[in-house]
């Protein structure tokens, strides 16, 4: 069965057919991130807009890149939350409107659960359960994925995402938006060791995460350096934080895939692309003899190709969302539209 996934939860307008909720017919993003480079983070309302400006063009591309027509699908995936609101009623509404007019099924996607799905376009063998870590821009989480559908949260930040505390170091030194992404680039060579930063901890929690001690302490460092006349050094301190973060999100996954009887961990999130954090898990899951399932680094991002994978599985399980489908800013992942 042909799904059409249809992502708008941030700055990419992406759109994809994906045959069984495995094979990628087609995937294509179109994204406004030129014009928030220049803002040093995403303006929701630009995004928006520009989900309304080209939504409709982007589908029709995925379409006739995979050789079919909208009579050739089978369900209408969209992500309807958690999100940035204005940008992700663009997608709702517009999938609404391909449902209405063609009698397809519409499937309501929860984002989290389809960056976790991103494994399943790369990986054919994985099927739940599994031991998800989810690190993205706004969340970071650990999930027992039951079954297709089933999750419960086991572990997540008290404060800042993950992927939110490399985006404000990157920005603290200079390095233009999207942070991660840039700051992974410089750090390669980086000392992970030049400077002691604070020991990320939670009390009451073995798996909650607490990252915005550390997004303080880049900024009082950067700041302090500045005033005293000396320039960080980018590649040191990007090593230095990077790996913070990585050790934080690695130990806590491996201490809860322990505890809870786990031998295959999924990576998912954009946060998952990062060269560090696949390095860590890649030794670990070597030393345990655990599987390791992480997305091509295609998938990581925001994609409609993953939301295609989820929507396939939710119609599978008998989801189904009426014409009066909302937007939601925050939802739990496990919870159902
Ligand atoms: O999943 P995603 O594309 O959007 C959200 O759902 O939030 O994740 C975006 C996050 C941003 O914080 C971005 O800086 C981070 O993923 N990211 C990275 C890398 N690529 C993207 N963080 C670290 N290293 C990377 N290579
Ligand atoms: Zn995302």
């Amino acid at each position: 069965m042909f799904v059409l996934g249809i992502e708008s939860s941030c700055d990419e307008t992406a759109v994809s057919v994906v045959e069984d909720g495995r094979k990628v017919r087609s995937n294509v993003i179109a994204s406004s991130l030129e014009e928030h480079i220049l803002y040093g983070g995403v303006v929701p309302e630009i995004a928006s807009r520009r989900h309304a400006e080209c939504i409709e063009q982007v589908t029709k591309q995925a379409l006739k890149d995979a050789g079919c027509e909208l009579k050739d699908i089978g369900a209408i995936a969209v992500t309807a939350a958690p999100g940035l609101i204005g940008a992700l009623l663009v997608g709702v509404n517009f999938a609404k409107g391909l449902s209405l007019s063609s009698g397809i099924p519409l499937v309501p996607v929860h984002h989290l659960r389809s960056h976790v799905a991103a494994n399943y376009l790369t990986h054919p063998d994985l099927t739940p359960p599994f031991l998800a870590l989810i690190a993205s821009g706004g969340h970071s989480h650990i999930v027992e994925v039951k079954s297709w559908t089933d999750y419960e949260v086991i572990g997540q930040t008290r404060d800042d995402a993950a992927g939110e505390c490399l985006d404000k170091s990157a920005r603290v030194l200079g390095l233009p938006y999207p942070g991660g992404k840039n700051l992974d680039a410089v750090s390669q060579h980086g000392d992970p060791h030049a400077f002691q930063t604070p020991r990320p901890h939670v009390d009451g929690s073995d798996y909650d995460f607490s990252f915005s001690g550390l997004k303080t302490f880049v900024i009082n460092t950067v700041h302090h350096m500045e005033q005293t006349g000396e320039t960080p050094n980018v590649e040191d301190m990007g090593a230095t934080i990077i790996n913070a973060v990585v050790d934080s999100l690695a130990d806590h996954t491996e201490r809860a895939a322990l505890d809870r009887g786990y031998d295959r961990i999924v990576l998912a999130g954009g946060v998952s692309a990062n060269s560090f954090l696949r390095k860590k898990f890649t030794e670990i899951c070597e030393a345990r003899h655990w599987t390791l399932a992480m997305p091509e680094l295609q998938y990581c991002g925001d994609n409609g190709a993953m939301v295609a994978a989820q929507g396939y599985y939710e119609y599978m399980a008998g989801v189904r969302a009426g014409l009066d489908l909302n937007a939601k800013a925050t939802m739990a992942i496990e919870a159902s539209f």
